[in-house]
């Protein structure tokens, strides 16, 4: 029986991915930050659970999670929890916005490190960090840090998947790097979407299909396969306006 690590499972993609899992007769490993969400989701999947509680933006508890699954046998990692903030950057709240740093990169970068490690010292293993498409654009205006964050993520992935190919590695990692997607995403990012969301399902089902041709990155959906592959030649001046319009009519009014 594979064993699968998934943060961020209490809702949205992380939760799509625990059902998808589940289904496959996977045992799970699930994170999230409230115990009640993680005890009625283990209920409703029926799968063997482990359920584990974490603060991902407080360092000290994101490296005691890396310890208490230090010793599982992991198969799959979805790296996923994270969050945005929504807003002109001279206006936006500077504590919320470090916190979205400490959980989108400093605990996916620890996590990632940690879990990695351990699967290349079993020789195999997969890791999905999820990033966002907003990650392989020039940038965000009026959601900047949030798709620096993710610029990150999906930069660190390609770099490191690079660096496996190189060593031969059977660690396989990709970036799952979604557009819209209708989640709880917007409600904690004080957004609304200025583009039509698609499902957190078909948003894993995508991720499945990359995963099973072992792409590095994976955009689920051509329209924003296609938004990613102009940046090849619009210049980034260019992309910078059009990606802010969009983010500027997601803005909820104060
Ligand atoms: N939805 C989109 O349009 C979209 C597009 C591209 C990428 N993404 C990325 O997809 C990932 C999942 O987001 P989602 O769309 O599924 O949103 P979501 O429904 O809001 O789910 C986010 C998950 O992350 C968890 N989380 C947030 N802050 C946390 C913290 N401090 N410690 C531990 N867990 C924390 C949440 O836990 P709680 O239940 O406790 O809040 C929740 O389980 C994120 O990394 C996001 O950036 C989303």
């Amino acid at each position: 029986m594979e064993t699968v690590l998934i943060t961020g499972a209490t809702s949205g993609i992380g939760q799509a991915f625990a059902r998808h899992y589940a289904a496959q007769g996977c045992r799970l490993v699930l994170v999230g930050r409230d115990p009640e969400k993680l005890e009625r989701l283990a209920g409703e999947l029926g799968a063997p659970c482990r359920l584990l509680t974490a603060d991902l933006a407080d360092e000290a508890q994101v490296r005691q999670l890396a310890d208490a699954v230090k010793d599982e046998p992991l198969d799959v990692f979805i790296n996923n929890a994270g969050f945005g903030v929504t807003g002109p950057f001279l206006e936006t709240d500077t504590e919320k916005e470090i916190a979205m740093l400490k959980v989108n990169d400093l605990a996916m970068h620890l996590l990632f490190k940690s879990v990695l490690q351990r699967m290349q010292a079993r020789g195999r293993g997969t890791i999905v960090n999820v990033a966002s498409s907003a990650g392989l654009l020039p940038g965000g205006p009026y959601m900047a840090a949030y798709y620096a964050s993710k610029a990150y993520a999906a930069s660190l992935t390609r770099a490191v998947a690079q660096e496996l190919k190189e060593a031969g590695s059977g660690v396989y990692v990709c970036a799952l790097c979604p557009g819209p997607v209708d989640t709880n995403f917007n409600r904690n990012a004080d957004a609304s979407f200025s583009l039509k969301g698609i499902s957190a399902e078909e948003c894993v089902k995508a991720c499945l299909t990359g995963m099973a041709k072992k792409k590095t990155v994976i955009v689920p959906k051509a329209r924003m396969r296609a938004a990613v592959m102009a940046r090849r030649i619009v210049p980034d001046n260019v992309m910078l306006a059009v990606t802010g319009r969009q983010q500027k009519k997601k803005i909820w009014p104060k």
